[in-house]
């Protein structure tokens, strides 16, 4: 058997998945329908297909809603325990917390937003191999501003570690995913809040920490904005991002049992439409993430936009790029474009949000 079995998993669950309001006030963001299934379960089972079995889930936030959706894990093949932060610790404080129900000699951290085909094991064999303190897995990104910035040696030694700065040394950033020895968590101030980002890696690479990088090309994206979101369901129903879960299933659309799509209804773009959903005759739905019982009514326009459980767009209404609310009612001729939000159960009345002067 492979190092694997020596690794535990803890995923960080803990935020509040801000940047994704309105859907998070009512789900944490991990949970958010992402073709078909809570965002998580794609994570999960790549955790599962790289042999590590034990999986510890570092929550705070809606911590509930976890343990009811994933029980011990046993339909998995993995077990999985809960860990719950009253007050959330932070990053770091989220890994240290979660130190008594660590078992393994590694502990493999991941952020819980993020969509990748990494190579779990590749990333411990570098870790083995360079006899590290900790290993990151790091990616390129066009825009680095948003990430941590993490510059590394020829050998792939971290030189630093940059979280969010407006000048970012290198487009090669942190992926949200860490292999730690065990002993240096130990060392992260327990009881309190701890940004790994900020906090930890600076502090180790302060003291020469043996901290490395596995660099690789794989699909990459962190889902935390509607935009990402978005991008990242799509590219999951066509195929260009990998799951476990999703082997054979790819296309143009995802359209789930129990949803009602009208004749003359096109779905395109990696569109998904949730249980129960109803689509109208003539909507138009290009890059759609419609969720659980949403209503699209007859000629709507839905691009690149997230329909909350049970909203409902009414008929000719134009949504691009915009986020609406669990219950939300978008009146007929609307028009709801680049970023705009609207809030749960808000009922906008027919021809009542326009950008143009059209009638
Ligand atoms: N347990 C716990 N407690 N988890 C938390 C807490 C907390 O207090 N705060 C955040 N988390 C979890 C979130 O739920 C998420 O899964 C993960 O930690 C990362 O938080 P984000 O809020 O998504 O961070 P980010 O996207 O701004 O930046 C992070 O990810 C980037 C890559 O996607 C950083 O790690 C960056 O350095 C990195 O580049
Ligand atoms: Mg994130």
């Amino acid at each position: 058997m492979g190092i694997e079995m020596n690794t535990d998993a803890v995923v960080l669950v803990g935020g509040k998945g801000t940047r994704l309001r309105p859907l998070t006030l009512s789900a944490p963001k991990p949970m958010l329908p992402t073709a078909g299934q809570p965002f998580l379960s794609h994570l999960l089972a790549r955790i599962a297909e790289s042999g590590i079995t034990h999986v510890v889930l570092s929550t705070s936030f809606k911590a509930e809603v976890f343990e009811e959706y994933f029980g011990d894990g046993s339909k998995l093949g993995l077990e999985i325990e809960y860990v719950f932060e009253e007050e959330p610790l932070g990053t770091g404080g989220g890994i240290r917390n979660v130190l008594p129900k660590l078992r393994g000699e590694n502990v493999m951290v991941f952020n819980g937003d993020v969509l990748t085909g990494s190579d779990l094991s590749a990333l411990l064999d570098t870790h083995t191999e360079k006899e590290a303190d900790v290993t990151l897995h790091l990616v390129r990104v066009g825009d680095p501003r948003a990430y941590g910035s993490v510059p590394t040696d020829a050998e792939g030694r971290v030189t630093a570690f940059l979280e969010k700065t407006q000048d970012p040394p290198t487009d090669q950033i942190n992926a949200g995913c860490y292999v730690f020895r065990r002993e240096v968590i130990e060392e992260i101030p327990a009881n309190r809040a701890v940004s790994v980002e900020r906090e930890v890696f600076p502090a180790l690479l302060a003291r020469d920490a043996r901290v490395y990088g596995y660099v690789d090309t794989t699909y990459w994206r962190d889902m935390g904005t509607p935009e990402d979101f978005v991008r990242g369901s799509a590219d999951l129903v066509r195929g260009i991002a990998p799951s476990p879960l999703l082997e054979g299933e790819r296309g143009e659309s995802l359209v789930h049992p129990g949803a009602g799509i009208a004749p003359g209804a096109l779905l395109i773009g990696g569109t998904v439409v949730g249980r129960g959903a109803e689509i109208g005759a003539g909507a138009r739905l290009d890059g759609a993430v419609v969720f659980e019982g949403a209503v699209v009514e007859a000629g709507a326009v839905v691009e690149r936009s997230i329909l909350g459980f049970g909203s409902r767009i009414g008929p000719r209404a134009l949504v691009r790029d915009a986020v609406i609310g669990d219950g939300a009612d978008v009146g007929a001729r609307c028009e709801l474009l680049r970023g705009a939000r609207v809030w749960p159960g808000v009922t906008l009345p027919d021809g009542g949000v326009r950008f143009s002067t059209d009638v």
